[in-house]
C-alpha cells in the first residue's frame, strides 16, 4: 500500500466510526435514486450478471444497484468492508487496492466507482485495472466529486 492509501484508511475509518461518513450528502434518496436510473440507463437492465464496485466503501453503490446477479465489492479499508458486508451479507467483499484487483481477465460485465477516483495518485493504474477485470463491451459507470458538485450545485441531485 501507500501513504495516501493509508489516509484514505485513516480518513475514511474515523469518519465512520463517528458516524459522519453515514450523513454524505450523496446518500440523499434523490441521489440514490439518480444514480440508479443511470446505472440502469446505461446498462443492459437485468442482463449484468457480474458487477465489481471498487472503492466500495460501506457499499453505498449496493444501496443505489441490486440487479446484477453476482456482486463484488473491494476496499483499501477493512473497517469500510465490515459495515458493507453487515448490509449485504450476499455480496462478496474483498480487501485490495485499486491498482493491483484480485480478479481475472474479462470477468466482468458492469465495473463501477462512486466518489472514489478523486481519491486516488494513479487513476491510470486504476483505469488499467477496470479495462481488464471487464469483458468486450462491459459498462465502466463512474462518478467524480458528487459530494462538492452536490453542496456547490445547492444541493441539486448529481
Ligand atoms: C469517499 S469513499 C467512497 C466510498 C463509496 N464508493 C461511496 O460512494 O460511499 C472512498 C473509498 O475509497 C477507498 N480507497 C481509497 N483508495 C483506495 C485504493 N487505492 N484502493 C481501494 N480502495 C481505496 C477508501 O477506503 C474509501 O472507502
Amino acid at each position: 500500500m501507500s501513504d495516501i492509501i493509508d489516509a484514505n484508511i485513516e480518513v475514511h475509518e474515523a469518519l465512520l466510526a463517528a458516524g459522519e461518513y453515514q450523513k454524505s450528502p450523496h446518500r440523499r434518496p434523490e441521489n440514490i435514486a439518480k444514480v440508479a436510473r443511470k446505472i440502469n440507463e446505461q446498462t443492459y437492465g437485468d442482463k449484468v450478471i457480474k458487477h465489481l464496485d471498487i472503492g466500495c466503501g460501506d457499499g453505498f453503490i449496493f444501496e443505489c444497484y441490486r440487479n446484477a446477479k453476482l456482486q463484488f465489492g473491494v476496499d483499501a479499508s477493512s473497517g469500510m468492508l465490515r459495515e458493507a458486508q453487515k448490509k449485504f451479507p450476499d455480496i462478496e467483499f474483498l480487501l485490495a487496492s485499486a491498482y493491483g484487483l484480485p480478479f481475472s481477465d474479462c470477468e466482468f460485465d458492469l465495473v463501477t466507482c462512486y466518489s472514489f477516483l478523486d481519491h486516488l495518485e494513479n487513476r491510470t493504474q486504476c483505469y488499467k485495472e477496470v479495462l481488464r477485470v471487464l469483458r468486450p463491451g462491459g459498462k465502466f459507470f463512474f462518478g467524480l466529486s458528487p459530494n462538492s458538485r452536490f453542496i456547490s450545485s445547492g444541493c441539486g441531485t448529481v
